[in-house]
Parts: structure tokens; C-alpha cells; sequence
């Protein structure tokens, strides 16, 4: 496949690039235009990126900068906090990297958020790359500086907008991306769909075979379709006080069943379920009809996601809708959808219309 760029702006000012390659072969210039050859550059992943490629980036990436480092960080939910933060800061502290170092965030979306955050407070912010690993940092969160680390029970309650240097995606990462984690990712994509581009969305599902084939050429397509629409809207709205609220979608009940769940669903598997039932509330809301909510529904099956789910204390789901960060004044606000395509905003979704989606999901073995 043919290397595709997509340059994010403020203004008319580049801020950073997008660079969508299979490969790594183009990072090295990328690195050296950023001046590091007298750089201190050290690599930030975690434990179950670390054994597949933290030696390959070292080895690669050492003649490239002035001096090489890395530092591991525990794999999981459970290490977003201030504790690992913390324990980078010290890393950084004892190895004395000053304000000329860069880090870069090898990793999912966990990675690239807190590297994100070292980034933007060490030394009162310093330069970071992210390379995504899995499809789910691919698509959204690389894209568009949110960074930052869960506190207590809060879901990225504590971050900066804080944007990369540089966000470089080596596509040839997803041949061997483990099913469950390709189709979590997938989520993120398919609300593109949704909330944006009506043809996009038809082209996913005529494209779905080859998507699960992992066809490099349509993954590509997927891949650039899916971050041109994010980094137009974070162009628009770097720190969502507007339309960016729209990559919300499926986010507010996603967010409080990964959490009522105890985080052992992944990210895009709860966005899925929630977002299942947001296209319900948009029947009831009559943004759409019957047909085609049941559409939205089903099309999540094809791309190995879940549409039901057993075993789902629903007040305990909508309790954690009150403790994502979106709520503001006590207003939770919700994104729904006016047909596939174009997602919209809304600040009257009640509770019982919340409770009554999560019944359509909620799966009582026994009942048909
Ligand atoms: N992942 C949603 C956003 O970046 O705004």
C-alpha cells in the first residue's frame, strides 16, 4: 500500500501529522525532522506491547536519536492512573531527560493517553510521537491530543488537550492484532459511520469480508477514511465544547457498563453495546423508525460485537452514567442519532428511557 498523510491544522498551521504507512520504514526521516539525533527519545509501552515490540523499536529506532530509552508500564485499565504516572516521572527524573526529550507511546489506547499526559506535565510539557498498535488507538485515540489517566472511579476524569508531534501508524501491526482487540477497534470505526458519513457506513458493510481478512488495501481505505473524519472535527473543536461531543457516541452507556462490568469487556465491545442503545433511543426519540435501528443493531454481528449481554445490573449502569465526566450540571449529555450519518446532541434523554434501552440488551437466558 501506498503511504497516505493526513495533516492536522489550527488554522493554517500544520500541528502535527497523521501518517498511515505499512511499515516503519518512513518513521526514521520523521524522527530526524524532528531533531532527533540530539534528542534524548525514550519509548513508553506497556507489558503486552513490550515482548512483541519494544526490542524491534529499540533496534530500529537507536541510530535514529541521540540516545534510546524505554520504559514499561503495567498493561491494563487498572495502571491508567496517577500511580504509573508517577512511576514515568521518576523513570524520566533519574535518567535525566530534560526539555529537549520526546517520548514516544508504543501502545493501544491506554498507552497513548497517559504517555500523552507525561508528555503535557513533565517539566511543564515536553514533545511526544504516538505509535498506535491496535486498530482502537489507530482510529480515535491518537487522533486529537486528549490525554490523561482515570481517577478513583472516574473514567479520564484527570488529562490535558495536549497535542503529538507526529502519529505514526504501521498498518502491518494489525496483521497479527489479537480478533477481540481488531473487533473493539472496529467500534470506534463504525461510529464514523454513524454519526458522520452514511456512504462510509455502507461501504464498512460492503466491505466486511475483506475487512476481517484484514485486506491491507481496504484497511488502509478504513483507516484514512476514519482518521480524516476525526482530525476534521478536532480541527473544528480541539476541546469538545461543541461538535467533537459527537465521538461520544455510544461513549455515555458504553463507559458505565466497561465500568459496571468491572472493565472485563474491552473498550469498543462496550461502545457497541452502547451504542446499540443509543440507536434505540433515537427510535423512541423518533430521529429514526423501527427498521432502522434494528439495521444499526444488527450491523455490530457481522463485525464480531456484541449486541446483548447477560448478567447487567442496569441502576448500576445508570448510576455510572451520572459519574462520566460528560455530565455537566447534572444534564448528561447524550448523542444521538437523526438517521445513520448524522449524529446529534441532545440534553433530554431521562432515566427511564436510559433503563428501558439497557432492557433491550440485557439478555435473560431463558427468554427468547
Ligand atoms: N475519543 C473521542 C475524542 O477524541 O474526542
Amino acid at each position: 500500500m501506498e503511504t497516505k498523510i493526513l495533516p492536522v491544522k489550527q488554522g493554517s498551521k500544520v500541528l502535527y501529522d497523521i501518517v498511515i504507512s505499512d511499515g516503519m520504514n518512513e518513521i526514521h526521516s520523521r524522527l530526524e525532522e524532528l531533531g532527533s539525533k540530539e534528542r534524548t527519545v525514550v519509548i513508553i509501552t506497556d507489558s503486552n506491547v513490550d515482548p512483541l515490540y519494544g526490542d524491534q523499536m529499540m533496534k530500529a529506532l537507536k541510530k535514529d536519536c541521540k540516545e534510546l530509552l524505554k520504559f514499561v508500564i503495567p498493561a491494563g485499565e487498572d495502571h491508567k492512573n496517577l500511580a504509573t504516572v508517577e512511576t514515568v516521572y521518576e523513570f524520566l527524573i533519574q535518567n535525566h531527560v530534560t526539555r529537549t526529550g520526546m517520548l514516544i507511546a508504543l501502545g493501544g489506547g491506554v498507552v497513548g493517553d497517559m504517555t500523552g499526559f507525561v508528555a503535557a506535565t513533565y517539566l511543564r510539557g515536553i514533545d511526544f510521537i504516538q505509535v498506535p498498535t491496535t486498530l482502537l488507538a489507530q482510529v480515535d485515540s491518537s487522533v486529537g491530543g486528549k490525554t490523561g489517566v482515570d481517577f478513583q472511579q472516574y473514567k479520564n476524569m484527570v488529562g490535558a488537550f495536549y497535542m503529538p508531534r507526529l502519529v505514526y501508524m504501521d498498518l502491518s501491526l494489525l496483521k497479527s492484532l489479537d480478533d477481540r482487540q481488531f473487533a473493539s477497534g472496529f467500534a470506534e470505526t463504525m461510529k464514523y459511520g454513524l454519526i458522520k458519513d452514511a456512504k462510509f457506513y455502507s461501504w464498512l458493510i460492503e466491505n466486511s469480508y475483506e475487512i476481517e481478512d484484514r485486506d491491507m488495501e481496504v484497511l488502509a481505505q478504513m483507516i484514512y477514511t476514519s482518521c480524516d473524519w476525526k482530525r476534521k472535527v478536532v480541527e473544528k473543536d480541539p476541546t469538545e465544547k461543541g461538535d467533537r461531543a459527537l465521538l461520544n457516541y455510544g461513549h455515555t452507556i458504553g463507559h458505565a457498563i466497561e465500568k459496571a462490568m468491572n472493565f472485563q469487556l474491552l473498550h469498543g465491545e462496550c461502545v457497541a453495546l452502547g451504542s446499540v442503545c443509543a440507536a434505540y433511543i433515537s427510535y423512541k426519540h423518533d430521529l429514526m423508525d423501527k427498521d432502522e435501528y434494528l439495521e444499526v443493531r444488527d450491523m455490530f454481528v457481522p463485525f464480531h460485537l456484541p449486541i446483548s449481554i447477560t448478567d447487567l445490573d442496569e441502576q448500576e449502569v445508570l448510576k455510572n452514567t451520572y459519574s462520566d465526566k460528560k455530565v455537566s450540571d447534572k444534564a448528561r449529555k447524550f448523542i444521538l442519532l437523526k438517521h445513520i450519518g448524522r449524529g446529534i446532541i441532545d440534553t433530554t434523554v431521562t432515566d427511564e428511557e436510559i433503563l428501558e434501552s439497557l432492557r433491550e440488551i440485557i439478555y435473560k437466558p431463558g427468554e427468547d
